[in-house]
């Protein structure tokens, strides 16, 4: 699938006047369209610098920036922005305005009617999970993370295609965190912007992003993969470091059940009748077996009260408490391995036919390559 470019940035280079050092050294990297990606790296690197060059906030000293292969110094710059929502650094609410009138900026300048902007402004409240009783407060009233979510709403006020976020969820903490990171992927799933976003946090980035931009102090470009790519391979020390322990561990929640390829596992079918139970049980080991039933799963049997039994109608299978989906993490399945008596999970669709079975084998091999 050839996947096309929304923003590209070549030789783009920024050095401060009176700077000693050059914050951003010329850097390449292209953007897909309805992608998130993430730009990461140490503080000072030049993140905020590479994302204020896009919306023009910053001028680059060299280089070219294209936005749907126009030169973005081709573009009246209220144009350009206009096309640009912007979350930035610590949030950045008017402190003396209203919620309502915070999320409403854009469309106010934009000289939208009143009825359009505030119905507007509820569809937005509504979209990042505002309760619209805040709509009326002032910033300092709200929490944290409700002020991230309307630094978010209004960020998307005018519809805008593209969305720069600096850290949009850096003040707040880790469970406030990754609630708001799961929204911003499901809001993401409705809406499919092109979003950069800024973070310090690997996980944050492993989590949202698409493709993952990792930088070196003056911006520097160390290597620019997909998540799962970057844990799997990375290109150097650096880009190890930031990674950080536990690499499998991490793509650990990035690959899928459906990304294995699943057997049946030991597993038996009640019609095919206690002798083609016990071959089963002779070409694997393992101290359960599953019982198959009207293509769902019945529950595991001991292996002795298999090869004691007279019948297959004999046997009283427990119901799996492991059971996963299709599109269960490696990690949900290798938690619910753990806590398995048979170390096996489950996999059944939404209507609980059964699909196969993960061990911790199948993990292990998914994640070689
Ligand atoms: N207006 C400015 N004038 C001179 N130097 C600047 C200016 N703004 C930023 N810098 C310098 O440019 C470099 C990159 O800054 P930038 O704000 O882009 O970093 P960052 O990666 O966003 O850092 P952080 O993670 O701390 O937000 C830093 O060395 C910074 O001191
Ligand atoms: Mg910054």
């Amino acid at each position: 699938m050839s996947a096309e470019v929304a923003i590209s940035l070549s030789g783009v280079t920024k050095r401060y006047a009176g700077a000693a050092t050059v914050a951003v050294e010329p850097l390449d990297l292209d953007v897909e369209r309805g992608h998130v990606v993430v730009l990461i790296g140490p503080s000072g690197c030049g993140k905020t610098t590479t994302l204020r060059m896009i919306n023009r906030l910053i001028e680059p000293t060299a280089g070219t920036i294209t936005i749907d292969g126009t030169d973005i110094r081709d573009r009246p710059v209220t144009e350009l922005r206009r096309g640009i929502g912007y979350v930035i650094q610590q949030v950045g609410l008017f402190p003396h305005r209203t919620i309502a009138q915070n999320i409403a900026t854009v469309p106010t300048l934009l000289g939208w009617d009143k009825r359009k902007v505030r119905d507007r402004v509820d569809e937005l409240a509504d979209l990042v999970g505002l309760d619209p009783e805040l709509l009326r407060r002032y910033p300092s009233e709200l929490s944290g993370g409700q002020q991230q979510r309307v630094g978010v709403a209004r960020a998307l006020a005018a519809d805008p295609p593209v969305l720069l976020m600096d850290e949009p969820f850096g003040a707040v903490d880790p469970i406030v965190r990754a609630r708001l990171q799961a929204e911003l992927l499901a809001l993401q799933a409705r809406v499919h912007k092109t979003i950069v976003l800024v973070t310090h946090d690997i996980d944050e980035a492993i989590a949202l992003g698409d493709r993952v931009a990792v930088l070196n102090v003056g911006g520097v470009l160390e290597q620019y993969a997909a998540p799962d790519d970057l844990l799997a391979a990375p290109v150097n020390d650096f880009v190890g470091q930031f990674l950080g322990h536990e690499r499998s561990i991490k793509r650990l929640s990035l690959a899928r059940v459906a990304n294995l390829a699943l057997d049946g596992g030991l597993v038996a079918d009640v019609e095919a009748g206690i002798d083609a139970a016990r071959a089963v049980l002779a070409k694997g080991h393992g101290a359960w077996l599953g019982l198959i039933e009207g293509g769902r799963f019945a529950g595991w049997v001991p292996v002795d009260e298999v090869e004691a039994a007279g019948s297959i109608a004999e046997l009283e299978p427990e119901p799996a408490a492991a059971v996963v989906r299709a599109d269960s993490t490696l990690r949900e399945a290798l938690e619910v391995i753990l806590t398995s008596r048979s170390s096996t999970a489950v996999v059944v669709d939404e209507h609980g036919t059964f699909g196969g079975t993960v061990t911790l084998e199948a993990i292990r091999e998914g994640l070689t390559r």
